[in-house]
């Protein structure tokens, strides 16, 4: 009895022992092999904000905080967007906002506000002239910010990624579903006009059922890193592991998976390299001899219907730019890089989906180019073929930028749901936390349901248009 008693606790000790502590931003343990991270309660007067509407705002008022690379690029696209005010500008560096302002003016646009300093986002934020923050300043006040906007009873857009851990995008879901304000985060891969066709495909049923997806950002950013305002990105590169950038890869592929529209994604598992030109890069421009971030990061997740995604990261590489991009179903393949992007669909699957008559189609080869480019205008949605020609002349890679921004101030205006909603945001950003813990650990790690039981009361993805 003695021995077996001694046992018993020799055995617990050992499992305690075996059981690291996890270091991360919310409470984590780890259950059955896996690291599982704590689902806050929501609090009294909280409710779910799946679907959220909002009354219509006839001219949507913008206050913007950013002023750097991409906050200028999103003024110039608003000089081309109808029913809309440029009511405020913001940047730490008052140089930067009246640079700005005077292109606006430039623009034939009336002066926007000013606001500066450290600071200067929370006069914005409470300013009763405006209704939408678009907040395009570097990753680490994203969430900050967007909070004080919601606060303060503005709808909020936010720069990718929109958090940059866990204890954040729990602030983003909870702040949107106490104060019932939008927060859309700028994802505009999803607006390219290669996946939006291809997502249409999909659920049209091109595909037959889809169970395998891949996304990635891979892009050379050698000539980029002075460029960013006191070095942040590379900054944050040395400092953490993990994918810090994964939305432009998770976005188009978590909307063709009805991702919290039917589907969630349940579990990830994370592997990455050592670094060479990140720590090249650190070493030659912030004399450091360590650098965090490995040279290229793969996570493998599986959802709850059981598909699987593949997304990675390499903001190093030496080839060329990659989002990857590939839906595979049981009835064909869509795939975008090596660029322009290829497709294998059945000839019968189209004529009896789509009532396209291809003869000669088969999914062990790709279509011919022709046939791939009459299927990508065809299938392209509805909401983008309406501003196709002015997305383009506008830009903003290649026009997708415009009509993510074209989308926003429609449904704001509309008093729609928008294009992306708050737990899109959590759920494409939360992916920076989860890998470091996936990859520190070596451990698989549960993906938290940020819709909190919600995930399959949606009935797959669609854009809202007016009745
Ligand atoms: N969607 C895309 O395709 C795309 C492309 C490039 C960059 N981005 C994202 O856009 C964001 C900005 O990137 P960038 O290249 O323009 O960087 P940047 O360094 O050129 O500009 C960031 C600006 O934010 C300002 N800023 C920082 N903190 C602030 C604060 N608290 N209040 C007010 N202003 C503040 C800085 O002074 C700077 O002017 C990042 O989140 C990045 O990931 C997205």
């Amino acid at each position: 009895m003695r021995t077996k008693l001694i046992l018993a606790f020799a055995a617990i000790l050992a499992l305690f022992a075996c059981t690291p502590k996890i270091e991360s931003t919310v409470p984590a343990k780890v259950v059955k092999g896996v690291i599982v991270t704590e689902t806050p309660a929501r609090e009294k007067g909280q409710e779910s904000a799946l679907q959220l509407t909002c009354e219509p705002i006839e001219t949507v008022r913008i206050g913007f905080v950013g002023m750097g690379g991409r906050g200028n690029s999103a003024l110039k696209r608003y000089f081309h967007i109808d029913n809309i005010e440029i009511a405020a500008l913001c940047d730490i560096y008052p140089e930067k906002v009246a640079s700005a302002n005077a292109r606006v003016q430039e623009a034939g646009f009336p002066a926007a506000k000013e606001y500066s300093g450290e600071d200067g986002y929370k006069a914005l934020c409470a300013d009763p002239d405006i209704d939408l923050v678009y907040i395009t300043t570097d990753w680490l006040p994203h969430t900050t910010i967007a909070v004080c906007a919601m606060e303060n009873g503005k709808h909020t857009a936010i720069e990718v990624p929109a958090a940059m851990n866990l204890e954040e995008c729990w602030a983003l879901v909870n702040t949107a579903e106490k104060t019932r304000r939008h927060c859309m985060m700028l994802e505009n891969c999803v607006y390219d006009f290669f996946e939006s066709s291809c997502l249409n495909m999909a659920q049209q049923g091109l595909l037959g059922e889809i169970y395998y997806a891949e996304g990635a950002y891979i892009h050379n950013l050698d000539y980029h890193w002075p460029i960013y305002t006191n070095n942040w990105r590379l900054d944050y590169n040395y400092r953490y592991r993990g994918d810090n950038y994964p939305t432009h890869g998770l976005g188009p592929v978590c909307q063709a998976l009805d991702i919290h529209r039917g589907d969630r994604m349940k579990t990830l598992i994370a592997m990455d390299t050592r670094s060479y030109k990140g720590l090249e890069a650190a070493r030659e421009l912030m004399g450091v001899d360590t650098f965090a971030n490995g040279e290229h990061t793969s996570t493998l997740i599986r959802t709850e219907k059981e598909k699987m995604i593949n997304i990675q990261h390499n903001v190093y590489a030496s080839r060329p730019y990659s989002r990857l991009y590939q839906l595979l179903g049981t009835e064909g393949l869509v795939e975008k890089y090596p660029l322009p992007g290829f497709v294998a669909l059945d000839s019968e699957v189209l004529k009896d989906k789509a009532g396209i008559d291809i003869p000669g189609l088969e999914t062990e080869k790709y279509a011919p180019e022709e046939v791939r480019d009459r299927l990508l205008k065809d299938f392209r949605p509805e909401i983008i073929k309406e501003i196709e020609e002015k997305a383009r002349m506008v830009g903003g890679h290649g026009g997708m930028d415009y009509v993510m921004d074209y989308r926003l101030i429609y449904c704001l205006r509309n008093g729609l749901p928008l294009d992306m909603d708050v737990y899109d945001a959590a759920e494409w950003s939360c992916l920076i936390e989860l890998t470091r813990l996936s990859l520190e650990y070596q451990l698989p790690v549960a993906v938290p349901d940020f819709t909190r039981g919600d995930w399959n009361k949606i009935d797959g993805y669609s854009y809202a248009v007016k009745e």
